[in-house]
């Protein structure tokens, strides 16, 4: 028998890196074997993964002699970063640079960089129907990624560009979900006005990832985006109702109106929706859903989603 490809997985032990471990863990005729890169490799998660039969090794993506000696020896490499954990585009960016040299060093043959778009090819700073948010951003979270895929490709190092959606489990550990007003009923507040909005079930980010090793080289050079579905905040509304059994309203508030809900990343936020929904054509456009199921065969709808998590939405 053939040698299994490795693919080292960034963020493991995370939501995205994590379905990517377990992909190819549940395909153990497929080829590809994972090594899972974690800061901690006592963690309760890096040994859960050790135990479904992945190799667990230590790295930090801040220290870059560590990412280059988890790189080394693997075939595949897929690359994220964690905005949320520190809240800063340029250690954002120093991190893509690292996975990016740490792939040119090891020969990775094909590296997959979760990346989204930079906003401000869209909206540039001097257009002021958003503020321009730490000096030189419209969306911090999306911009930095974008700016960063130039690592990739400056290094020529084989890279998939995959585009990424909304989680819905940002319903369930964000805070996003529908919640109970002082009338007692439930309201869905994003800022989504009437248009479709890409978004997707987390664990199927890492079954496309599978999917786009799986097909070799036919998307090396290449954006890919992904969705589990495309939809409207009314539509997700309507979805909540049925699943929680219970009418959940779509309460359509303004991008402004967002920005000033004051949580950390509102204002990051706020802009995102706003720009995503100004260019929902392009958006949706750009995250196929008949490519999404080709590379996941087992792509959920919102209703599947729903039907497995909707007990784990804190509704309070
Ligand atoms: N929420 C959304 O809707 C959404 C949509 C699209 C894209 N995104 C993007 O997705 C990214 C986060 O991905 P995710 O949701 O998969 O993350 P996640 O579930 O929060 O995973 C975080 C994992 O990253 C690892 N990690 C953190 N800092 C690290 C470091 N310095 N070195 C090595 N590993 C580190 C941690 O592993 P250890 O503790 O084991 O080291 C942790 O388990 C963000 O950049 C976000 O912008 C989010």
């Amino acid at each position: 028998m053939s040698e299994k490809k490795i693919i080292a997985v960034t963020g493991a032990t995370g939501a995205q890196g994590g379905g990517l471990v377990r992909a190819i863990l549940n395909d153990p005729s497929g080829g590809f074997t994972p090594r899972a890169l974690t800061r901690n490799v006592n963690s309760d998660k890096a040994k859960e993964l050790a135990r479904l039969g992945a190799e667990v090794v230590a790295a930090d993506l801040d220290d870059a002699e560590s990412v280059k000696r988890a790189f080394k020896g693997a075939y595949g490499a897929f690359c994220v970063t964690f905005f949320w954990e520190h809240f800063s585009p340029e250690k954002e960016a120093a991190q893509v640079k690292t996975m990016a040299e740490a792939a040119k060093y090891a020969g990775i043959q094909h590296a997959i960089w979760s990346t989204l778009e930079d906003t401000r090819k869209w909206i540039p700073l001097s257009d002021n129907r958003m503020p321009t948010l730490m000096g030189k951003y419209k969306v911090p979270h999306f911009d930095a990624k974008g700016e960063s895929d130039h690592f990739f490709t400056d290094l020529g190092v084989p890279t998939t560009f995959l585009l990424t959606s909304w989680y819905w489990e940002n319903m369930i550990f964000f805070g996003m979900g529908p919640k109970r007003g002082s009338d007692g009923k439930l309201a869905f507040t994003l800022p989504l006005g009437d248009r479709k909005f890409p978004s997707i079930g987390v664990e199927d980010i890492g079954k496309c990832a599978y999917g786009i090793f799986k097909r070799g080289r036919e998307f090396i050079g290449k954006t890919v985006g992904i969705a589990g579905e495309h939809l409207s905040g009314a539509e997700m509304a309507a979805s909540l109702s049925k699943a929680l059994g219970e009418a959940v309203r779509y309460n359509k508030v303004t991008p402004e109106a967002y920005r000033a809900f004051g949580f950390p990343g509102a204002q990051d936020l706020g802009n995102m929706f706003q720009h995503n929904v100004e260019f929902s054509d392009y958006f949706c456009g750009a995250r196929n859903l008949g490519v999404s199921r080709s590379l996941n065969p087992e792509m959920q709808t919102f209703d599947q989603w729903l039907a497995r998590h909707k007990s784990r939405i804190p509704l309070e």
